[in-house]
């Protein structure tokens, strides 16, 4: 079968991006423009705004990269959710825009799935544990009998969403995470922090309380608090991702999303991937944190296997969970 061309929008959060993948596993482009908050965390209607403003421009900037037309692509892909409804809506305009002017096909995507897609073409391993962790979202999941299945996840605020906010309420600023990894190498002593793990699901926000309140009153270092803090969340992230190898009997890890650039969470897996007698994938930079590529080539598979949508039934889902999606493109 020919491979499919297909061009994929990205909207989700911070980040507007247009990729163009083939089912093949070929990504001819991956153009991504980030929004940066002036001050404090993401404001959704500021990130929509300046999505629609570099639209065109990324849009126009990919098709001129890869030397093609939106006339040669298979189909249009879009990442419909989760996500924030402001920045999902710009995308998803201009996905069901380009649909109806070229009359292609429109092909739905939940970004947390173009996660794992594009985690395991660009590491190679066929069938592993995922750590995905980003501002918006902490799971632990993996593939079983036709859909990603969450063997863990985290039961208030994402991971990156607790390092952001320590680090805007500290006064590091944004993006938070390489911050407090910075300092969190310059500390010294560990000051035990609500360590959180019910089940197999993890817990936060106690977490970013006490480091907060254990910072303001002025009894630890910064660099400690810091230490402490993403040794904590860190570890427990870990425990579940352990549970989760020797649950399934899986031996492959791969660490993907936003958070995914983080050394010491990357050290930590590989620790007990290897003392585990398995393999830990790094997915490369430009496809870790959110990108146009990843929705491009989820939307080649999905399409490949009939995944569709009409453009009067597309809508958002900003709640759109990984294991409510089919998964027709694995069969194991
Ligand atoms: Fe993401």
């Amino acid at each position: 079968m020919r491979a499919l061309k297909v061009l994929g929008i990205e909207s989700t959060a911070h980040t507007f991006g247009v990729g163009i993948a083939t089912s093949s596993g070929d990504i001819l482009v991956n153009v991504n423009h980030t929004y940066v908050p002036r001050h404090g965390g993401i404001k959704p209607t500021e990130a929509a705004e300046h999505h629609s403003r570099v639209a065109p421009k990324v849009l126009s900037e990919a098709l001129q990269k890869a030397g093609i037309s939106v006339e040669e692509v298979d189909a249009v892909a879009v990442a419909l959710g989760p996500g924030m409804g402001p920045c999902l809506r710009v995308g998803a305009t201009l996905a069901r825009y380009l649909a109806l002017k070229f009359g292609k096909p429109l092909v739905p995507v939940n970004h947390a799935i173009a996660h794992l897609e594009i985690s395991r073409l660009t590491t190679g391993l066929e069938d592993p544990v995922f750590v995905y962790v980003a501002g918006g979202n902490t799971m632990v999941t993996t593939f079983n009998e036709g859909r990603y299945r969450v063997f863990g996840e985290t039961l208030d605020i994402p991971l990156g969403n607790c390092l952001d906010t320590f680090a805007r309420e500290v006064g590091l600023g944004f993006p938070g995470v390489p911050r407090v990894e910075e300092l969190a190498l310059k500390g010294r002593e560990y000051i035990p922090l609500p360590y959180t793990v019910k089940g197999q699901d993890v817990s936060y926000s106690g977490l970013l309380t006490h480091a907060l309140s254990l910072y303001r009153s002025g009894r630890a270092r910064l660099e400690d608090v810091c230490y402490s803090l993403v040794e904590t969340a860190y570890s427990m992230l870990v425990e579940v991702a352990e549970r989760a190898l020797a649950h399934t009997g899986k031996s492959q890890l791969v660490l993907t999303g936003g958070v995914a650039r983080s050394r010491i969470l990357l050290e930590k897996l590989r620790r007990m991937v290897e003392d585990r007698g398995g393999v830990l994938g790094v997915v490369p930079p430009e496809y870790a944190g959110d990108n146009g590529a990843m929705i491009a080539y989820t939307g080649a598979l999905a399409f490949s296997h009939g995944v569709r949508v009409p453009v009067e039934e597309s809508r958002i889902q900003p709640y759109w969970r990984v294991d409510e999606v089919v998964i027709p493109w694995r069969s194991r």
